[in-house]
């Protein structure tokens, strides 16, 4: 069983990286993402994942700063976003992103999407910088399979992590299997789909049957399935709802049950059609 709330995978460099975050996407700058981290460490969360796009790094970094835990017990992944992809330009963004948040390095830095004929000098540009030990993991996010094998070729380090949509209507099964082949931890963004999985009947009847919530269980078929997971939200009860499912597991057939519900349905842009 599962059953710590500061479960960690290790990462194919060694390093640790809690199983569960939480994610910042559309939660504003001041206030209330300072807030909901701030619930979220005192609640035994030991993750955050950021962006640059997401314009609240700089609250990001005064939350983990004012806390008592500390910077050494967090880990915190921010993301290159596509503006500024290329060599110099990027080690310039991860710069600002560290001047911002305002903490010494980043655990994990992210290439945010795969600009086509960019991704590959912005890899050399992690590369450097993870070299230069200004960040403990580097890592893509939205590749697909040709975008990984085309970085391969040229890449010195394997991405550590792949940050791609994942949830019971986008289970991404080829990726995964690929991601397992290669030591890339897979790692799921939108797992809540974004918040449209209250009109999942499967979803509803396992609540009943464990006697958890609809997001409990889809967190667990994430941790079950060693998928790392980052469910956003700004409310307290939510925060301590998501991190509520080390108590209990799903059988292999729920399991199977909750895979099933594959539709490849995007609640997100398609990497290969994204507008960059
Ligand atoms: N790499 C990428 O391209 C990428 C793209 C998208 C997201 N991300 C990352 O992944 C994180 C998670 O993805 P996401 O924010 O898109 O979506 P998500 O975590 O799937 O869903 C978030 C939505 O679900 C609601 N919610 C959260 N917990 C709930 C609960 N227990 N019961 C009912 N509703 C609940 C939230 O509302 P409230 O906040 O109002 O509670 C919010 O509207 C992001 O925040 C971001 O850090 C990365």
């Amino acid at each position: 069983m599962l059953n710590n709330i500061n479960k960690t995978v290790k990462l194919k460099n060694g390093i640790k990286m809690p199983m569960l975050g939480l994610g910042t996407w559309l939660a504003s700058n001041g206030q209330e993402v300072e807030n909901a981290i701030r619930i979220a460490l005192d609640v035994g969360y030991r993750s955050i994942d950021t962006a640059a796009i997401y314009g609240n790094e700089k609250s990001v970094g005064k939350a983990i700063r004012e806390s008592d835990i500390p910077r050494e017990q967090i880990f915190v992944t921010s993301k290159l976003w596509n503006s500024e992809q290329g060599f110099n330009s990027t080690l310039k963004a991860f710069n600002n992103s560290i001047r911002k948040l305002n903490i010494n390095y980043l655990d994990l830095y992210l290439i945010h999407w795969p600009v086509r004929n960019k991704y590959k000098e912005s890899w050399k540009a992690l590369e450097k910088l993870y070299s230069e030990k200004k960040v403990r993991a580097i890592g893509v996010s939205n590749f697909h399979i040709h975008h990984l094998n085309d970085l391969l070729k040229e890449a010195d380090i394997i991405p550590t992590v792949n940050q791609v949509e994942f949830h019971p209507y986008l289970t991404q099964t080829e990726l995964k299997q690929y991601c397992s082949k290669y030591s890339i931890q897979f790692e799921a963004w939108s797992p809540l789909m974004q918040g449209n999985f209250m009109s999942v009947p499967t979803i509803h009847n396992l609540s009943e049957k464990y006697g958890k919530t609809p997001a409990q269980i889809i967190l667990r078929w994430d941790i079950q399935h060693n998928v790392v997971t980052i469910p956003k939200t700004i409310h307290e009860d939510r925060i301590k709802e998501n991190v509520n499912i080390y108590d209990f597991e799903l059988t292999v057939e729920d399991m199977k049950k909750i895979d099933s519900l594959n539709k490849d349905h995007r609640f997100g842009p398609d990497p290969d059609s994204f507008n960059f």
